[in-house]
């Protein structure tokens, strides 16, 4: 788990391909990096190889996540709560006052993997995907800072720690994956 970086854009971008019907332009990723300051994306490797990614950006008080994605083959292995856990620690250190976004009605594997990061339903957007003319359904947690959601992401840790070994409480570390820094350029 680290914060993604120029060179990782060719296989960011063939684990998006592979993960949404409609993509970004080629040099959003890319521009997301260098030009966004309010950016932050980390990637999660498996033995040097690119498995999943995350982004999100930091909007005054409030983080939005904007992608997350994990190679079809590796699914429902827990990677994709490694990823999240990772965006939310990102704006935790930022002292985000919560963490919200917005997934399709239909896409019931994200629906699923935000719940359980403590988010839930808190409205709709009519049409908002002009590809199928699909709601978004927007999605928020409790405030990050509330004992309520520290305690949450205290029992996700230890659930991802006994799946991929305690190593990885290390690597889920706000300054390790950038909090920090600026954009890249
Ligand atoms: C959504 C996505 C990132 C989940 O990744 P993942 O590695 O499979 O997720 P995890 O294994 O960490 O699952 C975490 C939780 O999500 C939920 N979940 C994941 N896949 C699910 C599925 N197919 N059906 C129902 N719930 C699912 C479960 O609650 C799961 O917890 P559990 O394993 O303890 O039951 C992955 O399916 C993906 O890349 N989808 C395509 C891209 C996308 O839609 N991204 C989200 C929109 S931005």
């Amino acid at each position: 788990m680290r914060r993604m970086v120029a060179e990782d854009l060719e296989a960011v971008r063939a684990l998006e391909s592979a993960s949404f019907d409609a993509t970004w332009p080629a040099t959003a990723f890319e521009h997301e990096l260098t030009k966004n300051p309010a950016a932050r994306y980390v990637v999660v490797e498996d033995g040097g190889r690119t498995v999943a990614f995350g982004g999100l950006w930091l909007q005054f008080d409030q983080a939005h996540i904007v992608t997350v994605a994990v190679e079809p083959a590796l699914r429902r292995g827990g990677i994709g709560r490694l990823a999240v856990h990772a965006l939310v620690v990102i704006a935790d250190a930022f002292e985000m006052g919560d963490v919200t976004l917005e997934v399709r009605e239909s896409n019931q594997p994200a629906r699923g993997l935000y719940r359980a990061y403590g988010f839930y339903d808190v409205g709709r957007r009519k049409r908002y995907y002009a590809d199928n003319g699909e709601d978004a359904v927007i999605m928020t947690t409790e405030p990050l800072r509330s004992p309520a959601y520290q305690a949450r992401l205290r029992g996700l840790l230890e659930d991802v720690e006994r799946r991929f070994g305690s190593g990885v409480a290390a690597q889920l570390d706000g300054e390790r994956l950038g909090a920090g820094e600026t954009a890249t350029g």
